[in-house]
């Protein structure tokens, strides 16, 4: 049954000419079918220079479009409509916009995980694979970074020569994390290496070996010669590490790390999408330009 369903997403999908695109946190079966998984930079990069002109983006709705923004003339779909991501809600239009006018000298960075609304504010966008080298080259010494706190107070530690002003934002999943459930498995495991995306709060990252992204995390275990590693980001990454991995040993801390959103597109929505052409995401054109001013910047600095 399930093959029969993978089997006529990719009959529909060559028949359309269309591209499926998947985060590393998807299901493994969306992962599976995906023409690529990425990070949020790669997949952002891949959509922009693609042939395809149909893309099902299985994803969260900032993800799909960013796609947009950067490529009006393709057909994107994210297959579940209401796929969002909360910490993207956390930074409103209007708030932002009255935050940001009380720092007229500072660049005004925002991590890809926002509004297309917020995004016409910025001066340039960040993911967590490029976010590093893109502030390093901005001239500004002071930047609002918006709005992953978390992320933003990485950043500030690993580039102090810069004055960060954080928005108080936050992803769900990653905050969630107790340092006690990793604690007690490196008490049982002293070798295991701690792997954690910068979304984790400060008391968990001052646990890690490795700080990264999603491609940066799976690199590192790849390329580790350790067996045994303690993931803490969202639990979609499992599926790639043990892909590339099947002989080393990766656990997680307390109970998995689940972003619901993250899990809501499954292979009958995905079918659906290619099928009936849905959720085709739509940006008002005047926003869609101010938007793209801070994508197409981040893909500048990010060089
Ligand atoms: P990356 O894949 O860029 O590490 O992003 C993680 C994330 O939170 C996506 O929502
Ligand atoms: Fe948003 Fe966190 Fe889910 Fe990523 S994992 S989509 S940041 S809530």
């Amino acid at each position: 049954m399930i093959e029969d369903l993978k089997q006529k997403i990719l009959d529909l999908k060559k028949e359309k000419n269309a591209v499926i695109l998947a985060h590393y946190y998807q299901r493994p079966e969306i992962q599976e079918i995906a023409d690529v998984v990425g990070d949020s930079y790669f997949l952002s990069q891949y959509a922009q220079s693609c042939e395809e002109k149909v893309i099902v983006f299985c994803g969260v709705l900032f993800m799909a479009e960013s796609a947009k923004i950067l490529s009006p003339e393709k057909t994107i779909l994210l297959p579940v409509y209401d796929a969002g991501c909360p910490m993207a809600d956390m930074a409103d239009y209007d708030d932002v916009k009255e935050f940001i006018a009380q720092y007229p000298d500072a660049a005004v960075v925002a991590y890809i995980n926002s509004s297309t609304e917020v995004k016409t504010l910025c001066d340039v966008c960040v993911t967590s694979s490029s976010a590093e080298k893109i502030l390093r080259n901005l001239p500004q010494k002071d930047i609002v970074f918006l709005p992953d706190r978390n992320l933003g107070g990485y950043l500030a530690e690993k580039i102090p020569e810069k004055n960060f002003i954080l928005w108080d934002g936050y992803c769900i999943t990653h905050e969630k994390v107790n340092p006690d459930d990793i604690i007690a498995i490196k008490e049982k495991m002293p070798q295991a290496k701690v792997l954690a995306h910068p979304e984790c709060t400060k008391k968990v990252r001052d646990l890690a070996d490795y700080i990264g992204s999603t491609s940066g995390i799976i690199n590192y275990a790849t390329e580790s010669e350790d067996k045994d590693f303690i993931i803490v980001t969202e639990e979609g990454i499992l599926y790639e590490l043990k892909m590339k991995n099947p002989h080393k040993n990766f656990y997680v801390p307390g109970k998995t790390m689940t972003c619901v959103n993250m899990k809501k597109i499954t292979l009958k929505d995905v079918y659906e999408s290619l099928l009936n052409t849905k959720y085709q995401v739509t940006l008002d054109e005047d926003i869609r330009l101010k938007a793209c001013r801070s994508l197409e910047n981040m893909h500048k600095l990010s060089r």
